[in-house]
């Protein structure tokens, strides 16, 4: 089989670049509200339900598919068998718009960790955010035009991306995470310890902490956990795919796996144990309880936490440009990973080199990120972000285990193949858990999904609105996979791999 034109430059840069990926917006502000919203203390237990029977089974899918296959997502499953290259396109094409939007958020993190020097927010921190700084516009299709306070930091986001990954996955991506990823955890470490000592920090931790046993019996709060996992351990994006391919041909998997998926958990707790203290700290300080200063989202990120550094005892800019640097070095290190699948897509398929891939796969998806730029980019944001995740990422992941624990059934295969390079032993309840525990989760999730969107319209946005960004989108990207399967390949060698092997 042809082996992948790239390499890393060691096994621990492959982990420190899938950690990398892991660990990112959705560790630092999606996932302490998640946990809130879901049981508080009790939603550890769907939490670790979903690592040990979704979050580090399909890792380790991931890894296994793209080690043996030795391709891009759609390149792999190809070779897997033939009639199921759209999955890896689909796959890439979700991490492609997920990143057009994944970017401006980079970019407002940039431009808070400015505005931060000086508290510049000043003391109405919403009407700052959605105001002055975004300038909102008053309804869902007024596009308003572009708005430069964002698109200036956009711009520079785009250029360190760009710059990084035309420097390929060694001397690239593995670098910069090797840089980027000690110095999050070092950051994030200093911000919880901060975070949990501030005076009255109990009442936040007492609020993340007590567990509403009850949450349990609602499939609402298990819905969470499996799209948490999702989300927080890059998993249906094609990226661990990717990624792996670049590994050399004897490389532990298991263990692998293990470290991210504990790594990246260990790191969104800690960080909600940080955002919770201080948010007890906010709460305290105005005399209301914890609920009424929590927010969800962008909310808790761009207008609480600013609050709360208003309000700190001491260093005030010097917390919250670390709060907001390490938001943009998270973000980055993901960013990264989600151009990279749809890089090497394209380099599989059309046989370019890869400066001429970043520039296409960067050129396009920069210019869509244009969208959020303008005054009325907040709307579509949110409106794609939540269909591009109840739909595109979690079908993406469904069709991937459906495809190989029930149609190709290729599962026992690649247990021997992971088998065949790692310490760890995998043994039954891997397959158990790929092939009947994670489809149940996940058609169990798009029921409930779609029963939820057809009660009421989301966000009461319009139905043209939803219609051409929610549900449009999603069928173009699956329109758009099979499409892609059907363009030839740019060499018979490679078509003639996949005979052999597929
Ligand atoms: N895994 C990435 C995150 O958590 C996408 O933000």
């Amino acid at each position: 089989m042809k082996s992948s034109k790239e390499q890393w430059g060691s096994r621990a840069g492959f982990i420190v670049a899938a950690v990398g990926s892991a660990v990112g917006l959705g560790n630092i502000w999606r996932y302490p509200y998640v946990a809130y919203e879901n049981g508080g203390g009790a939603f550890l237990l769907p939490y670790f339900i979903a690592l040990l029977t979704a979050g580090i089974p399909i890792l380790l899918l991931e890894y296994a598919l793209g080690h043996k296959y030795r391709g891009s997502a759609p390149l792999s499953y190809r070779r897997m068998s033939k009639k199921w290259e759209w999955v890896g396109w689909w796959q890439a094409i979700v991490s492609f718009v997920i990143v057009s939007y994944y970017m401006v958020i980079i970019a407002w993190s940039l431009s808070y960790t400015y505005f931060s020097l000086g508290a510049q927010w000043g003391g109405n921190t919403e009407a700052f955010f959605y105001e002055s700084y975004l300038g909102t516009s008053d309804r869902f299709w007024n596009f308003g035009g572009l708005q430069w306070k964002v698109l200036l930091p956009l711009a520079l986001v785009w250029i360190f991306v760009y710059a990084i990954l035309r420097r390929g996955a060694k001397k690239g991506i593995e670098a910069i995470s090797k840089v980027l990823l000690p110095i999050l955890v070092v950051i994030m470490i200093l911000i919880t310890i901060r975070g949990v000592t501030l005076p009255g920090a109990t009442e936040g931790l007492n609020v993340l902490l007590t567990p509403d046993f009850g949450a349990l019996a609602d499939p609402e709060v298990w819905i969470a956990a499996y799209g948490q996992v999702f989300f927080s351990l890059s998993i249906g994006f094609a990226i661990m795919i990717t990624y792996s391919s670049y590994l050399a041909p004897r490389s532990d998997l298991a263990n692998g796996s293990l470290i991210a998926g504990l790594g990246n958990a260990g790191f969104e707790f800690m960080a909600s144990l940080g955002i919770f203290g201080a948010l007890g700290f906010l709460a305290v300080k105005q005399g209301v309880g914890v609920d009424e200063v929590v927010a969800s989202g962008i909310g808790l990120a761009f207008i609480v936490l600013p609050q709360i550094f208003n309000e700190f005892p001491g260093f005030n800019s010097l917390f919250g440009a670390l709060f907001f640097g390490t938001l943009m070095f998270a973000g980055i290190t993901s960013a990264i990973s989600l151009l990279e699948t749809g890089i090497a897509s394209l380099r599989d398929k059309l046989g370019l080199s890869r400066v001429r891939s970043v520039n296409w796969v960067c050129g396009v998806a920069a210019s869509l990120s244009l969208l959020y730029a303008t005054k009325g980019g907040i709307y579509y944001l949110d409106t794609i972000d939540h269909f591009i995740n109840a739909y595109g990422l979690l079908l993406a992941g469904l069709a991937e285990v459906l495809l190989v624990g029930w149609f190709v059934k290729r599962l026992s295969d690649l247990q021997s193949h992971i088998n065949g390079v790692s310490d760890i032993r995998i043994g039954s309840w891997w397959s158990f858990s790929l092939r009947v525990i994670t489809p149940i989760a996940l058609i169990s999730m798009t029921v409930l999904n779609v029963r939820e969107e057809l009660a009421a319209p989301y966000e009461d946005y319009p139905l043209t609105g939803l219609i051409v960004m929610g549900w449009g989108l999603t069928l173009v990207l699956l329109t758009a996979g099979f499409i892609l399967q059907n363009v030839s390949w740019h060499s018979r060698e490679e078509s003639m791999t996949v005979k052999k092997t597929g």
